[in-house]
């Protein structure tokens, strides 16, 4: 679908990337630029950037870059078109579009609207005579009506085609039905079926608010047969991995932290209790995606998963991934009840508010969990136990934190605090030396490392591919300049990508449109990013000289790499010599 140059320009200018990268990250202003914590990955240094005279964005780290449209594809999952509309409606503009299109946002929006519907479907029969028993359920496990409320809690009755009538009188049809995974299609005759039978339902809401999914529970735990939770599959809206239950009310909380558990009835009561930053992973482990996400919202995390092994050894898996995020990781240890919902109800919001200010930060979580591998008494055992927590201690950034930690783990094995040191030396030494081999491997090749990341935008001439960038990167800036090589065509770019940027930049140049980044069509993501890092690194002065000089070496490169045949080197001459005589 390709929107008109004219009016992608106009939805640009009216989205400044400043404003609508500012609606997820907090920047702050240095010199021309502006910096915030990198949306994309996990960061304690701000390395992203947005400049807002070039109307681009670019993390120094991760290397994601480009317009404001590429932005909005990035930080929403949006493909092209459909970041182009949420855009347009940003900006209270019109899309012009062929009416048969039949957008996936638009698609989005129908499954979003049905979805709603569902859940006003379910929560209604929570209070027909059909939920009597459902109603009862909720309310033995202690569940207020205000909370039923809050996360809009339904019962799916015990019949095959309740919500499918329901859905069909509301106007959507069999396709949006089986799009939405509500419903199970006979393989017989393909009749249609509600997927949640006489389950307790639990709508799973985006940081946007819209309804994209459902977990239902049963209620007869003493049915073995059916799975506890069945939860949505995944469909054109909801993705497991990417979203988090009670994101979207936690993330308004004031507790400056958010709290990850594994399930719904732990966020909920959690909620209910008055720790209102709580969020569960729905039905998966916490995937890197999931971490990412909590990012965006805190730089803190507690860790609160099921006491049993399966939950510890969850806890293990989640350290990482969350504090690859740039989150802060504390793990509370839960006991004397399974899980915080039980917890809570039993003792009270009090009591665990002391469990929350017992918890520990993630290392000493996971010395301890090392301790309960091993029986000091035995000596072998002791020797192991002392290797695991140095290889730990060792990894720690702080040499303050490393000595503390050595000095409790040697405290714990009754061995002399110098005895402990050393080991973590060792560990750390081993650490570092493969570290710097790793290093020496990457500086070792100091080309390689100018190389755009993705092999799909190679550089076959460095030389001239530098002198590329500089040029595009004078021109974006300048675009006046381009009066200046109107001689110069891409086809004598070394790099494909870099030609394709100039060719495109000329054309709109030609036409009257804004020389610009953001205006780029038919680039992918990462040739985007390449592009926008180009313009962010290359910042030296601008000037005629400057782009003459480029423009010199490009064309010397491509004479060079096409002087192979006499036949073109004809064409060659050729093609100089009508440049020259356009220049003079
Ligand atoms: P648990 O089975 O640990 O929760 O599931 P629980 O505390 O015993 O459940 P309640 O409190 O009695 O209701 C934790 C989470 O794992 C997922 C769900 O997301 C659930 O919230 N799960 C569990 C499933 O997706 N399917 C299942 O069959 C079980
Ligand atoms: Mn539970």
């Amino acid at each position: 679908m390709a929107f008109p140059a004219s009016f992608i320009d106009e939805l640009v200018a009216r989205n400044p990337i400043e404003d609508v990268v500012g609606q997820y990250v907090t920047l702050k202003r240095s010199g021309s630029n502006l910096f915030g914590l990198c949306p994309f990955h996990g960061e304690k240094t701000a390395s992203f950037s947005v400049a807002p005279d070039k109307g681009i964005f670019y993390c120094f780290g991760c290397h994601k870059g480009g317009g404001v449209i590429n932005f909005e594809m990035e930080i929403e999952g949006l493909s092209y078109p459909d970041a182009v509309r949420a855009l347009a409606k940003r900006a209270g503009m019109e899309v012009p579009e062929d009416e048969q299109y039949q957008s996936r946002y638009r698609q989005q929006e129908r499954l979003w609207a049905l979805h709603k519907e569902a859940a006003r479907f379910y929560h209604s029969q929570l209070y027909a005579p059909v939920g009597a028993e459902a109603l009862r359920y909720a309310a033995g496990r202690g569940m207020p009506k205000s909370i039923l409320t809050k996360f809009g809690i339904g019962y799916a009755p015990d019949s095959w085609t309740d919500l499918v009538d329901y859905l069909r009188k509301k106007g959507y049809t069999d396709q949006e039905l089986r799009d939405s995974g509500l419903v199970t299609v006979s393989k017989k005759n393909g009749n249609l079926f509600d997927r949640f039978r006489d389950r307790l339902m639990f709508p799973i809401i985006d940081v946007r608010g819209n309804v994209i999914g459902f977990g239902g529970r049963i209620m007869n735990d003493k049915d073995k047969s059916a799975a506890k939770y069945l939860n949505s599959p995944e469909t054109l809206i909801f993705n497991k991995r990417k979203n988090l239950f009670a994101l979207n009310l936690a993330k308004k909380s004031k507790l400056g932290y958010l709290i990850l558990v594994e399930g719904y009835m732990d966020a909920i009561a959690l909620h209910q209790y008055g720790f209102d930053c709580a969020v569960a992973s729905l039905g998966t482990a916490l995937t890197e995606d999931g971490a990412n996400l909590l990012s965006r919202y805190t730089d803190q995390v507690v860790l609160i998963y099921d006491g049993d092994a399966a939950g510890q050894n969850a806890t293990q898996r989640a350290i990482p991934i969350l504090e690859k995020a740039g989150l802060q990781v504390k793990v509370l240890q839960m006991r004397d009840a399974k899980d915080p919902d039980e917890f809570l109800k039993k003792f009270g919001a009090d009591r665990f508010k002391l469990l929350l200010e017992e918890s520990s930060n993630r290392v000493e979580y996971q010395l301890a969990a090392i301790l309960k591998k091993y029986d000091l008494r035995d000596d072998d055992q002791k020797v192991q136990y002392l290797q695991e927590s140095a290889g730990l201690i060792s990894t720690l950034g702080s040499s303050v934190q490393r000595e503390v930690y050595a000095g409790r783990v040697a405290e714990v094995a009754k061995i002399s605090l110098d005895a402990m040191k050393l080991e973590v030396n060792r560990a750390y030494k081993r650490r570092q030396y493969q570290e710097k081999k790793k290093q020496e491997k990457i500086d070792l090749s100091p080309a390689k490392n100018l190389q755009p990341k993705s092999r799909a935008i190679r550089y076959d001439n460095l030389k001239s591919a530098m002198a590329e960038e500089m040029l595009l990167s004078l021109i974006l800036r300048e675009p006046a300049l381009l009066e200046e090589v109107k001689d110069l065509e891409a086809d004598m770019f070394s790099s494909p990508l870099l030609g394709r940027a100039y060719d495109q930049l000329c054309q709109r140049h030609r036409q009257g449109l804004e020389v610009s980044l953001s205006g780029l069509t038919d680039f992918e993501p990462e040739e985007m990013s390449h592009i926008a890092g180009i313009l962010q690194r290359q910042d030296g002065p601008v000037n005629e000289q400057a782009l003459r000089d480029c423009a010199l070496t490009i064309r010397e490169e491509y004479q060079k790499a096409h002087t192979q045949s006499t036949d073109d080197l004809m064409r060659l001459r050729e093609k100089m010599q009508k440049s020259k005589g356009i220049k003079a």
